[in-house]
Parts: structure tokens; C-alpha cells; sequence
């Protein structure tokens, strides 16, 4: 069943990629790898996920590129941006998250990925210190050079569609301002008049993408657009934007199993999280302003999923603590702890020890596949401003606070939301409620 409203994914993907470190070279080798055959994109639902449209007797179990058109693997065409000078061939060895025989086969075609300028402001993170930097007179010369890096790469290799995703380094945290973010004009005005302290560099690459009419992925829990002037924005220039934070390791493991405590009302006293992590990500999460930004981000999950208010007897002041910790030996190979207390009948306590030894570059990259390819979907499909549909793929999902929304957390409900919104899309019914 072909939808008609949804234009077909026709001719190359542009894929720009701000940070061309861990996440990112891994995301890259992997899906050159693939598309050779020489590797399997496991984790990645738009490439193995199977969900059922119809219903009773004509019901079918299909993959999502069977039921919309999504953008093949062939078609993608990788670009990028970095502070360090490395191509992707370089960066992955560096990174040492690959093993060199899982690198060398697609060797050719990661040295031609070499980054643009990045656009930086040492302010956002101070443990960066490399010089593949832009030279701005302002903020809004910084996000014209980041448009015109976006038309050359799109004419340079012929692209019909550009996605742009942020998997850079988490800047430190910039609360919301009502007198800056609450418009596109007032964002502009603090670009002209290079307000720093406001207009992160990450806001620079999101306004361009935008305005050169390409979606646009936080995948860091930035700031970025995570504010009413790029909503206004994404609304002005008809086109999806998604964010914030890949929900990779912990959080996933936390908003998958908050619901068996949930759903079976046993009662929640505390939840600890600590991680150790030894990659560049983790040497800047260990300066305490970016930190910030990622605690921010990884303690929303549960509020939405436990909630006070509804089962006072259950949820009240349950005491939640994330930490992390830079620990350089174990690399990229990040190690998660979670210490539950629970209580159950009568108010008798108990724990539940949750030990991940997982690999963060290994989790995020699929999710770097699909939030690209379901973001170039959504926008084909017209759909444009917040893609709630994607909270799935997010740790801290956007959501308009300004109207009092509360974001879906609770990994299931989420799960519903991806699966309706590409039954929709597949020109299907949407038939599962939320509740
Ligand atoms: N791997 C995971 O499980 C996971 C989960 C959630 C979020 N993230 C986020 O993804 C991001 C990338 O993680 P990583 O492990 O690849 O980190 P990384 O440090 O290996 O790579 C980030 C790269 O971004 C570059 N960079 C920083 N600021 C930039 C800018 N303004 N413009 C262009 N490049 C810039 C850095 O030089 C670096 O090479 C981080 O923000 C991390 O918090 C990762």
C-alpha cells in the first residue's frame, strides 16, 4: 500500500555529521560495511525491525521499508565536521572501538570523509583543544559558513536530500532564556549581536540546517533545539527536527524496566546509576558544566514513568542519583551499575543490581542509522516542527514545556508511538492506543 503524500526516497542521502569522533566513525565504517556485505547493522530497527499492519485475518508482519519508502543503504553519501583535522579512516582507528579488520575493507572510502571547519567556541568545551576551527565574526557569520558548507557538499556530491546530525562532544549546559530562545527573531538578534553566552555553536548548526532545508538530530542533550525558537523555526521551513540524547546503554535499560516496577506497582525508594567511561566523550562529561547537561537529561527519564503524583503511596521522594565517571582504561567499553530499592507488600524492601558492560559507540550507532533515515522519512513525508515519534530512540525526548507536555518516556509507549507513526506513513491505520 503506497502512500501518496509520502515523495519516494530518489537519488543520494547526504548524511553530515557535526563531530567526527567515536559514534560517529563507527556509524560511518558500519554502514560502508554493510552495504559491502561484510558486516550485519544489528540494533537497527529500520533495517530489521518487523511490525504488523492490518489487522484481523490480513494482518502482516513487514519490514518498515516494506510499508514507506525509506533510503537505502547504497545512497547514503557521509560528510562531516570536526575540531580535530582526522578523516573518518583515521578517526575510527583512533577511536579503537573497531578492530582494524572490521575498518580496512571500507579503508578508501573513510580517508574521504575529511571534516569541515568546525564551528567552536572553547567556552562549550574546554577539553577540546584541536584547530580545524571556523574563524567567525559573529554568531550568524558562524552559521553562514555552516550553510555554505551544506550547499558545496550537497552540489560537490550530488545529493537530493541532506540530513544533519549532531554527534559532537556535549556542550556545557545553556538553560533556557525566555528573552533569547523564545523566537526566531530574538535568536537572530543574539546571533547578530554575537551573544555567546546564549547561541551555542550547536544552535549555529541547527539554524543552518534548517534554513538549507535539512533536518536537523541532536543527538547530544544539548540545548540546541530543544527551544520555542527552533520549533518556530522548523515550522517556518516545513521540516522535522528531533532530539535530544541517544538512548543508548543505561537509560535504555532504565526506561525499559522502570515499567516492570510501574506496571506491577511495587513501590520505588531509590535509584542510583553510576558509569565509568574512557573515551573523549567521557574526558569532557568529566568537566562539571557539561556534565550538567547530561545529568539534566538522564534524571528526566523516570519522573515521567513513576509519577508521584498518580501513586503517592508508591513514588513519593524516591531518591534518583546519576553519575558518571571518566575512567580512561576501559575506553569506549562503558560499564554501567544500577542499584534499585524497591519495596513490595507491606513496605518490605528489596534490591535489584543491574551491571551493563556494554560498548557505547556499538549502541549509538544504529540509532545514528535510524534517527537519519526516519528523520529523512519524516520530512518526505511533510511532517515537520518536534518528531515525537522518535522519543524512542532519545533519552530526554522533546516536548513543548511551554504548553505543560510531559515527554513519553516509558520505552514501550514509545515503542507504540514509532510503530503508528510508520503504519501512518505506510498509508495504514494507527491502531494501538496509547494508554
Ligand atoms: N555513545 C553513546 O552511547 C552516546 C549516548 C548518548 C549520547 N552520546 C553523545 O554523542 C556525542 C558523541 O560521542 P562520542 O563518543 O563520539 O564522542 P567523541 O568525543 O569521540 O566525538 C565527538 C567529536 O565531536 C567533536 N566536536 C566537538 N565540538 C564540536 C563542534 N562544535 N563542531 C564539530 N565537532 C565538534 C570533537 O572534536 C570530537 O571529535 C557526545 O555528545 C555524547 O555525549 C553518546
Amino acid at each position: 500500500m503506497a502512500n501518496q503524500n509520502v515523495k519516494p526516497a530518489t537519488g543520494k542521502l547526504g548524511v553530515m555529521v557535526v563531530g567526527l569522533g567515536a559514534v560517529s566513525s563507527t556509524f560511518m565504517t558500519g554502514v560502508l560495511m554493510a552495504r559491502k556485505g561484510l558486516a550485519k547493522p544489528v540494533g537497527s530497527m529500520t533495517q530489521y525491525d518487523k511490525i504488523r499492519v492490518g489487522k484481523g485475518a490480513d494482518k502482516q508482519y513487514k519490514k518498515y521499508g516494506d510499508i514507506v519508502s525509506i533510503a537505502s543503504l547504497n545512497d547514503i553519501v557521509f560528510g562531516a565536521w570536526d575540531v580535530y583535522p582526522a578523516n573518518a579512516y583515521e578517526s575510527a582507528i583512533n577511536c579503537e572501538v573497531l578492530k582494524e579488520k572490521d575498518i580496512n575493507p571500507v579503508k578508501d572510502e573513510l580517508e574521504k570523509i575529511v571534516p569541515f571547519k568546525a564551528a567552536f567556541d572553547k567556552n562549550y568545551a574546554k577539553r577540546l583543544d584541536g584547530n580545524n576551527v571556523k574563524d567567525c565574526k559573529d554568531r550568524m557569520d558562524m552559521a553562514e559558513q555552516i550553510r555554505a558548507d551544506i550547499r558545496k557538499f550537497k552540489a560537490d556530491n550530488n545529493c537530493d536530500r541532506i540530513v544533519v546530525l549532531w554527534a559532537a562532544s556535549t556542550e556545557v549546559y545553556v538553560p533556557v532564556d525566555e528573552k533569547i530562545h523564545a523566537t526566531v527573531a530574538s535568536l537572530e538578534a543574539a546571533m547578530k549581536a554575537n551573544d555567546t553566552e546564549h547561541v551555542a555553536p550547536s544552535m549555529c548548526y541547527a539554524y543552518a540546517a534548517l534554513k538549507e532545508g535539512a533536518p536537523f538530530i541532536m543527538g547530544a542533550p544539548n540545548t540546541t533545539v530543544d527551544i520555542p525558537a527552533m520549533w518556530e523555526l522548523a515550522e517556518q521551513t516545513k521540516l522535522p527536527i528531533a532530539g535530544k540524547d541517544f538512548k543508548t546503554g543505561q537509560t535504555l535499560v532504565k526506561s525499559g524496566f522502570a515499567p516492570i516496577i510501574g506496571t506491577r506497582c511495587l513501590g520505588l525508594s531509590g535509584w542510583f546509576s553510576t558509569n565509568i567511561l574512557g573515551n573523549r566523550d567521557g574526558l569532557v562529561l568529566d568537566e562539571p558544566a557539561n556534565f550538567r547537561t547530561k545529568e539534566v537529561s538522564k534524571l528526566s527519564t523516570l519522573e515521567s514513568i513513576l509519577v508521584p503524583e498518580e501513586q503517592p503511596d508508591l513514588y513519593t521522594d524516591y531518591y534518583h542519583k546519576v553519575r558518571i565517571n571518566y575512567y580512561p582504561p576501559r575506553n569506549d567499553n562503558k560499564e554501567g551499575w544500577d542499584n534499585i530499592d524497591i519495596f513490595g507488600w507491606m513496605g518490605y524492601p528489596m534490591q535489584i543490581k543491574i551491571n551493563f558492560l556494554c560498548r557505547d559507540s556499538i549502541l549509538a550507532a544504529p540509532l545514528c542509522l535510524d534517527l537519519v533515515l526516519l528523520s529523512d522519512l519524516a520530512a518526505r513525508a511533510g511532517k515537520y516542527g518536534i518528531q515525537r515519534f522518535l522519543s524512542f530512540f532519545l533519552k530526554s525526548p522533546m516536548h513543548d514545556y511551554t504548553k505543560g507536555e510531559v515527554p513519553v518516556n516509558h520505552l514501550f509507549q514509545q515503542y507504540t508511538m514509532l510503530k503508528n507513526a510508520i503504519r501512518e506513513m505506510g498509508g495504514y491505520e494507527a491502531d494501538e492506543e496509547i494508554d
